[in-house]
């Protein structure tokens, strides 16, 4: 089968590994999804020198990508909601598929980017807008689509939470913490997103609608964010038994869906006190599977790249002409599996 052609805008954290993890394991994945993902063009004004760009073309302008006839799927990752608008509209008006890692852009500007893709019969990929390389908006939309959701609660910054983690552990301030998680690429360009609760809204926000069947609502979320809290306070929280964590929650009540986004106290024994650094947790309830836990890291170059590659991956198996090759396959579509024999032991 013809390879899948796709388009990297951006060559920062999340394309740099995106363009990088689809090279290295191009054989592991065109084995399981039945065709390979040929990256033809990527646009970066600035070399990323984790990238060997040299088999690539590399170009300047983004819509050089979007208008590229060859082009089946646009990854946009450049981040903001402006420019990243207009590539993600005009590439679906193009007819293309896209993926992006922007959550910012789905929670202010989803509802009309959805609908002009249902217009047009493509898809938008957006599983690595939400926590990183944890596939939840998959596991909630996929694995619970059975369920009435009750609530679903987390960590959903993992800035923030790195932050929290450093200066309870290890006594550091909160600034201090801060310059080395955006020289980490784990915090936003504007870093007040991640410590004023803007980006944790932002995927509230997304979460919420997928669990609940609602538009997205993102200036219906209440916001705040870690950036008054001192060591001080959290040394307090250790002091008593608790532990302060920066939460993104979302509830039926009887007047309606609840978004929250605060720092909240937690007993130190709980799961969710214990995550700790970059990672994320999410809790999902639901009326008949109960309360399920999704974990992993919610930042970073390769684990938020393997959330994109995943979606590319999704739009592969969409795009399959035969219906057997849009279902995910038990294991590999094709290709030996015996260069790596199940052990006799
Ligand atoms: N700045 C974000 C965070 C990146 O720290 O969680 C991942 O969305």
């Amino acid at each position: 089968m013809k390879p899948v052609k796709v388009g990297i805008c951006g060559l920062g954290t999340v394309g740099g590994g995106t363009f990088n993890v689809l090279k290295r394991n191009a054989e592991e994945i065109s084995r399981r999804v039945g065709r390979q993902i040929e990256v033809v063009q990527v646009a970066s004004r600035t070399m990323n020198p984790e990238c060997d760009t040299s088999t690539t073309e590399v170009v300047d302008d983004v819509f050089a990508i979007v208008d590229n006839p060859e082009i089946e799927v646009v990854v946009e990752l450049i981040g903001g909601d402006t420019l990243a608008k207009d590539i993600v509209l005009r590439a679906i008006e193009n007819g293309k598929h896209v993926v992006t890692a922007n959550k910012a852009l789905i929670a202010v500007h989803g509802n009309e980017i959805f609908a002009r893709a249902r217009e047009r019969g493509v898809m938008v990929g957006f599983e690595a807008a939400v926590a990183g390389g944890i596939p939840v908006i998959k596991a909630i939309r996929e694995g619970l689509a059975g369920n009435r959701i009750n609530w679903l609660t987390g960590i959903i910054n993992g800035t923030g939470n790195f932050i929290l983690s450093e200066m309870r552990e290890k006594g550091r301030t909160f600034e201090d913490v801060l310059q080395e998680a955006q020289a980490l690429g784990y915090a936003e360009a504007d870093p007040t997103f991640d410590v004023e609760g803007i980006d944790a809204a932002h995927k509230l926000t997304i979460l919420a609608s997928i669990a609940f069947g609602i538009p997205l609502q993102f200036e219906k979320a209440y916001t705040e964010g870690i950036a008054e809290l001192t060591t001080a306070d959290v040394n307090y929280a250790e002091a008593l038994g608790y532990r302060i964590k920066h939460l993104g929650m979302a509830r039926r009540t009887d007047l309606g869906i609840e978004l929250r986004v605060h720092p909240t106290l937690i007993p130190a024994d709980r799961l969710l006190a214990n995550v700790n650094g970059v990672m994320n947790a999410v809790m999902v309830n639901g009326d008949a599977v109960g309360s399920t836990l999704y974990y992993g890291a919610g930042a970073g170059m390769e684990p938020t790249a393997s959330a994109v590659i995943a979606d590319i991956i999704d739009v592969a198996r969409f795009m399959a002409s035969a219906p057997a090759d849009q279902v995910p396959a038990l294991a590999f579509q094709s290709g030996e599996l015996s260069e790596h024999p199940i052990l006799a032991i």
